[in-house]
């Protein structure tokens, strides 16, 4: 028999080197190579055994809806563009407490009268018990299973047939096969195969979930993500109660879909009408604060930008943002010092969009300047106001996409009126909501405040 050998992977990437070195050469990641031993049994996941095939016209190959099983979930069958596809693969990442195990449990109670296999390496079954307690559901053909090994999975899974597998998570599960940790790069690797084998073999649709490391990406090498159909991201700040699942990859539908959820005390519940829970117009209107009509993905929804701007009690101003990239603020007070003549260079600005929510649309632009002027001319913009537009170096107002279906969003929302970029063409007037082009900055400040 050959003998052992070990190697030094990558955690991050999964490139390897025969010796310890600290810095990685493919992805440049630091103190990241682990020592992992290589045993040279023939490896789990060789294709040359699988049933071998012919190949066939793609007008005769048939499909039908029966190939999706629809979960009970309908944001998440949005979501997968209409359901799970039959044997595919989906890889559901998120950081530690973010709700992944909440939502695959919920997910398997709402499959109702279908058996699913629900794993987990990390919780016991009672433990699993206690939280299927407290969520809304009932199923009673979901076995649970606490076991870590790869091919105890697999046999009760051949035993119990199910019509879903759940694994949770990835990281904990190890192949006996290999001798490194659970967790490490060859057994994320090697269980993730396998676990497309079994799925393509059963046409068993697979969940996986998987932890993310601290920087956002799947913990594990990327590789990962090359083998499974779907990779679903579930984000959202620990803090707040929503959460956004989003498709960052998907074999069988788009990935400009989002689903939103809310995290109450009884599970997750789809959130159908965000506009309604990003802004409060109940009370007062307080200068600081402007709405944006936003889209992520491809839904449209109103989020509320609050800004404050005081002066600056040292001789550095103070600059932060929370859910708004900071550069990207920088840039934007730079723009109003110079185009608009604001001094903003001796005050501090603090950003914070509501809800905890992270966007990245430039359309919410305007939305931030607007509440950054207001708070520095302690001049309410009001309640009935909506603004989408992206805001260029030299001061003017530039057109951002899907632009209608923000202008829907608004008078769906019973704005008065909203702000847009004047080099919008063709825009037509919605019912009771009127519009308003600007193309400079200087045009903007007019508009609200004077
Ligand atoms: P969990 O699904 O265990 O997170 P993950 O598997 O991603 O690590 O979710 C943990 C959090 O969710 C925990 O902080 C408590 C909260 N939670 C609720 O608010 N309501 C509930 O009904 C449940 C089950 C959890
Ligand atoms: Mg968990």
């Amino acid at each position: 028999m050959a003998k052992n050998k070990t190697v030094y992977v990558c955690q991050n990437c999964g490139a390897e080197s025969p010796k310890w070195i600290g810095h990685c050469p493919a992805c440049k990641e630091w103190n990241t190579y682990r020592e992992e031993i290589i045993t040279p049994s023939p490896t789990v996941m060789s294709a040359s055994n699988a049933p071998r095939r012919k190949p066939e016209l793609l007008s005769g190959i048939e499909v039908s809806d029966s190939d999706r099983i629809t979960t009970g979930i309908s944001e998440m069958d949005r979501l997968l563009g209409g359901g799970m596809v039959k044997g595919s693969l989906i890889l559901m990442g998120g950081e530690p407490g973010i709700g992944k195990s909440t939502l695959a449990l919920q997910l398997a109670l709402a499959c109702r009268d279908r058996r699913v296999l629900y794993v987990s390496g990390e919780e016991s079954e009672g433990q699993v018990k206690l939280r299927a307690g407290r969520l809304p559901g009932e199923n009673d053909q979901c076995f649970i299973y606490n076991e870590t090994e790869l091919e105890n999975v697999i046999t009760q899974a051949g035993m119990i047939n199910p019509h879903l597998l759940i694994i949770d998570s990835i990281q904990t599960l190890r192949s006996t096969l290999l001798e490194s940790s659970a967790g490490s790069v060859s057994q994320v690797r090697e269980c993730t195969a396998m676990m497309l084998r079994y799925a393509k073999e059963t046409g068993v649709p697979v969940i996986l979930i998987g932890h993310i490391t601290k920087d956002g990406s799947l913990a594990g090498p990327k590789v990962l993500e090359h083998i499974v159909d779907v990779v679903l991201q579930f984000e959202g700040d620990g803090n707040y109660v929503f959460r956004i699942l989003r498709p960052v990859k998907n074999r069988f539908g788009s990935t400009a879909e989002i689903g939103i959820f809310e995290m109450a005390g009884n599970g997750l519940r789809e959130v159908t009408n965000p506009s309604e829970l990003f802004i409060r117009r109940d009370r007062d209107p307080a200068s600081g604060v402007s709405i944006a009509a936003t889209v992520d993905g491809l839904r449209p929804f109103m989020i509320e930008t609050q800004a404050l701007v005081s002066s600056a009690v040292y001789g550095t101003p103070q600059r932060s943002s929370t859910g708004f990239d900071t550069r990207r603020l920088n840039m934007l007070l730079a723009v109003l010092e110079k185009r608009a003549g604001f001094r903003l260079a001796v005050k501090d600005v603090f950003l914070n969009i509501a809800g905890g929510i992270k966007v990245s649309d430039p359309a919410i632009d305007l939305a931030v300047v607007s509440s950054v002027l207001s708070s520095n001319l302690d001049s309410p913009v009001g309640h009935n106001t909506a603004f989408a537009g992206e805001v260029g170096l030299s001061g003017e107002i530039r057109p951002v996409a899907r632009i209608e279906q923000r202008i829907l969003e608004a008078s769906r929302m019973g704005f008065g009126q909203i702000v847009i970029s004047g080099y919008h063409r063709n825009i037509k007037e919605q019912n009771g909501l009127n519009i308003r082009s600007v193309v400079k900055i200087e045009s903007l400040v007019k508009l609200l405040f004077s």
